[in-house]
């Protein structure tokens, strides 16, 4: 029953499902660590070159239309996707009420969100069960969701995934401060709900750059040389009754019920290397420099602010940045990253870059119409089975 993606780059119709030959576990892992995204369709992944000297690369990823239930369904049945799956991020319908136009003027409709209330959240529950059994023990999946229905949706989670797999709810800054006339706050932001399947989920440290309104306001002192600082207190709380930091320093004893933060010799050393800022009562503070500190950044927080694109290629187009931030934080290279709301395939070209093996799963024809050349364009590949295919290739078998 395994599938296997090798193939040429472009297997439109070709079957690559259950039974059908072709393989997603076929995608070798190492081939896509630490490689440059431009290497992507220019080099071999699987090492040799097949009988017959032409050199077949493997497909990285699967773009797949049709309804996602169907096709989690069959990906289900595949034991070499079922619990293999380390990143699920959706974006469904958000449960407006409209019908979604590709671009300002046209009338050609990428989808509609018609599914209200309780069949919204119907449709939703029947998703989100089939996901959590494709995800693996270590993997994660974020549900990118608006204000007005993600308490529900948290709700659903909830039921899915289980309360205590609730990891954070994150708050999107998604566009510009708006002006309404409505009577009430401007609403600039939506959600995503990040829940892992169990407690040890794949987690990458996710930080940001640190804005220079930060770095002005944490460093605010500046030495003979112009270099941004901020002193530290040399001494912690807490007594030291035997060891060195209990000791005096200098002939200083440390403040009362307090111990030094470094041994005689550390604070010596740290002096002798103008490190140590004495105020003018005799007070030793540790300089801390902006230069070492601001290019970590800063642990990122759960108020993240990636912009939508003004000019997007599919109405609700996200942010390349977001899906990049998303997928580097708890996903590895090499992992297997699945989209079944995928639009135009923000998600597929940020796990494309980051080295991710991928599936993306959407209904609508314009909205793979996009993914796809925006793949091709940045010179993924991967391969396009449809049902219709599958189902031939079983009646055949
Ligand atoms: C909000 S958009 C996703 C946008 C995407 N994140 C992007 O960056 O382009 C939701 C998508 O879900 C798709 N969709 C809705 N119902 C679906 C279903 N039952 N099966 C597959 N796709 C569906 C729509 O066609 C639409 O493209």
């Amino acid at each position: 029953m395994a599938v296997d993606v090798s193939g040429p780059p472009s297997m439109e119709a070709a079957p690559t499902f259950p039974g059908a030959g072709p393989s997603l576990a076929g995608v070798d892992r190492r081939s896509r660590r630490g490689r440059a995204p431009s290497a992507a369709s220019s080099s071999p992944s699987s090492g040799a070159p097949p009988p017959g000297g032409t050199e077949r690369k493997r497909p990285e990823g699967l773009l797949l239309e049709g309804d996602n239930l169907e096709w989690l369904l069959r990906l289900k049945a595949d034991p070499a996707i079922r619990g293999k799956v380390d990143l699920v991020y959706i974006d469904p319908p958000f449960s407006t009420g409209r019908a979604f136009q590709v671009g300002r003027g046209s009338s050609e409709v990428a989808y509609l969100d018609t599914l209200r209330g309780d069949p919204f959240l119907a449709f939703l529950r029947s998703r989100l069960k089939e996901l959590r059994g494709l995800l693996s023990d270590r993997g994660s999946i974020y549900v990118h969701i608006d204000c007005k229905v993600g308490h529900r949706v948290r709700l659903l989670l909830d039921e899915v995934f289980g309360e205590d797999r609730f990891i954070n709810e994150i708050a999107r800054v998604k566009c510009n401060p708006k002006n309404f006339r409505r009577a009430a706050y401007g609403n600039v932001k939506d959600v995503l709900l990040f829940y892992s399947k169990t407690a040890d989920r794949i987690w990458n440290e996710s930080r940001e750059r640190l804005p220079p309104e930060d770095v002005e306001r944490l460093f605010p002192l500046l030495d003979p040389q112009g270099r941004r600082y901020t002193t530290n207190p040399l001494h912690a709380p807490g007594v030291t009754r035997d060891g060195p930091t209990g000791r005096s320093w200098k002939g200083l004893p440390p403040p009362e019920g307090r111990h030094w933060r470094y041994d005689p010799s550390t604070l010596t050393r740290l002096d002798g290397e103008g490190r140590i800022e004495w105020s003018e009562r005799g007070n030793p503070r540790l300089r801390i420099y902006a230069e070492e500190k601001v290019p970590r950044g800063k642990k990122r927080q759960d108020i993240w602010e990636f912009k939508d694109p003004p000019y997007p290629s599919y109405p609700t187009e996200k942010n390349l940045e977001l899906l990049r931030t998303v997928i580097a934080a708890s996903s590895d290279p090499g992992s297997l990253v699945l989209d079944a709301f995928c639009g135009s395939g923000t998600t597929l070209l940020a796990a494309h870059e980051l080295h991710r093996r991928w599936i993306g799963i959407d209904a609508s024809p314009v909205a793979l119409r996009v993914a796809r050349a925006r793949l091709e364009r940045a010179h993924a590949r991967f391969g396009t089975p449809t049902l219709t295919a599958l189902e031939g290739a079983r009646r055949e078998g």
